[in-house]
């Protein structure tokens, strides 16, 4: 089983209407696909897990790569596993900046740090904690 954390920026004219649509279409291919993962918007930016079958995986990051929806797309880290983490979602997702931000404070130590800064320790930890509250 291949994990993939990247951070990406969302274009100019994506809204939390229109990640609640990638979103809705991303648990249904995942669910076929068995791919399950986490995500996080704060209005701005977007911090992703993926997990899967490593040609699953790989496809699905090309895929992303070419999507206008967002940019500067930033792998964090990537590792194979044996277990999931992430195992109870297609696609785990929160877009509340508030806890989010909290999070970061707590996991990281710092007063703020944007998604493509975290260490992929501190990303994959992030994400595991957020996923706990949804
Ligand atoms: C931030 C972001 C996250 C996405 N996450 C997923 C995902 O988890 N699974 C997925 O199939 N597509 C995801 N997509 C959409 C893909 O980039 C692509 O549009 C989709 O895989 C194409 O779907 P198709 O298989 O129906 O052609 C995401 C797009 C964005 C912008």
């Amino acid at each position: 089983m291949k994990r993939l954390i990247y951070s990406s920026i969302a274009s100019d004219d994506v809204d939390f209407d229109t990640v609640g649509e990638i979103l809705t279409h991303a648990v249904k291919r995942n669910k076929e696909k068995s791919i399950t993962g986490m995500m996080i918007y704060d209005g701005h930016s977007f911090l992703q897990c993926i997990e899967g079958d490593d040609l699953v995986i790989n496809k699905l990051w090309e895929k992303l790569n070419t999507d206008q929806r967002h940019h500067f797309l930033h792998i964090n880290g990537e590792e194979h596993d044996e277990k999931r983490l992430f195992s109870n979602w297609n696609m785990g997702y929160m877009n509340n900046s508030h806890e989010i931000q909290e999070m970061i404070r707590k996991v990281t130590g710092r007063e703020s740090a944007s998604f493509e800064t975290l260490s992929y320790p501190h990303a994959k930890v992030l994400l595991l904690q957020l996923s706990f509250l949804l």
